[in-house]
């Protein structure tokens, strides 16, 4: 089982900058931009592996807007749920738009553009608005909500879905190494405003804008060694040390040698030990009331 991330075990910098430095949007942003070298992480994602309980909701004719939908994986799903009705997938990262564009050109129903979530291009004309995993990245999740809110149509309906760091499970316990790194990662993560626990505000951020009939469903991801897609999943965690690591070390919670060392342990330990991770999510749903 990792640890909860208490950041009193995380390096001398990291406690330095805490008190130091005033963070602002400005640092915020800059710490949810969506390292490139992560972007397969997304590319392998599929609406029905990854996001169910949206899967089980979508029907033809619905117009569907994903908010944060990096290189399209999902919302290419949605797309193929919902046809011939449009879906647009939007995302602040000119990168993943364009690895999207390219991935996803055959589904005509599909379009994509670039824009930030919390200032949305569109009027009140959606059947169904998504954020998954986005929230988390946010450093002021309620004015995003309002704003995924606004440009639903009465009667139309917002799924969240986003995660409770804190609630990962890694069996057997991985090294020291990856332990150190994942609490840097979370109180990198937490001092730029980004909430840990996510998933467990999601009700309260839909009834904040306004929205009824909240409706949650959990989402275990669980996989153990000897299902076919182990290996790509229990590496996570050393994808996020290979590529959202570098920024966690320029913001000096931590070495370089000691995000090398997670890094390198961890691989070592997914390749001869891991047998099981669990990555706790929730999905949140909720109506526009009609009047
Ligand atoms: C973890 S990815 C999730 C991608 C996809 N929804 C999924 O579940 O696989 C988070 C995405 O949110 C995007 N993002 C972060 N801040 C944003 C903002 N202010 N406006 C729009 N997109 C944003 C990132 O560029 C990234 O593609």
């Amino acid at each position: 089982m990792l640890s909860k991330g208490n950041p009193t075990t995380c390096s001398a910098p990291y406690f330095a900058l805490r008190s130091a430095t005033p963070l602002n949007d400005a640092t915020a942003r800059q710490r949810a931009e969506f390292p490139p070298r992560a972007a397969a992480i997304l590319s392998r994602r599929t609406l029905k592996t990854d996001y169910p309980a949206l899967a089980a909701a979508l029907l033809p004719g619905m117009r569907v807007l994903d908010a944060g939908c990096g290189t399209g994986a999902m919302t290419l799903g949605m797309a193929q749920a919902v046809a011939p009705a449009r879906v647009v997938g939007v995302d602040v990262s000119a990168d993943l738009l364009t690895k999207a564009r390219q991935q996803r050109q055959a589904q005509e129903n599909l379009s994509f553009v670039q824009a930030d979530l919390y200032a949305l291009p569109f009027e009140a004309e959606f059947d169904v608005v998504v954020a998954a995993r986005v929230l988390q990245w946010l450093a002021e999740a309620q004015r995003a909500v309002r704003e995924l809110a606004r440009v639903l149509r009465p009667g139309g309906r917002l799924y969240l879905l986003d995660y409770q760091h804190y609630q990962a499970t890694l069996e057997p316990a991985p090294p020291a190494s990856m332990r150190h790194f994942r609490e840097c990662y979370l109180a990198w993560r937490a001092d730029a405003g980004f909430q840990n626990n996510m998933a467990d505000q999601l009700p309260t951020l839909l009834a904040g804008a306004g929205l009824n009939d909240i409706q949650t469903v959990p989402q275990l991801e669980t996989v153990r060694r000897g299902e076919p897609d182990f290996e790509s999943r229990i590496g996570l965690w050393g994808e996020v040390a290979a590529t959202r690591g570098h920024q966690v070390v320029a913001a000096g919670y931590l070495s370089e040698a000691e995000r090398e060392q997670a890094e390198r342990e961890f691989a070592v330990w997914a390749r001869d030990q891991a047998q099981m991770q669990t990555l706790t999510l929730s999905s949140a749903s909720a109506s526009k009331p009609t009047r």
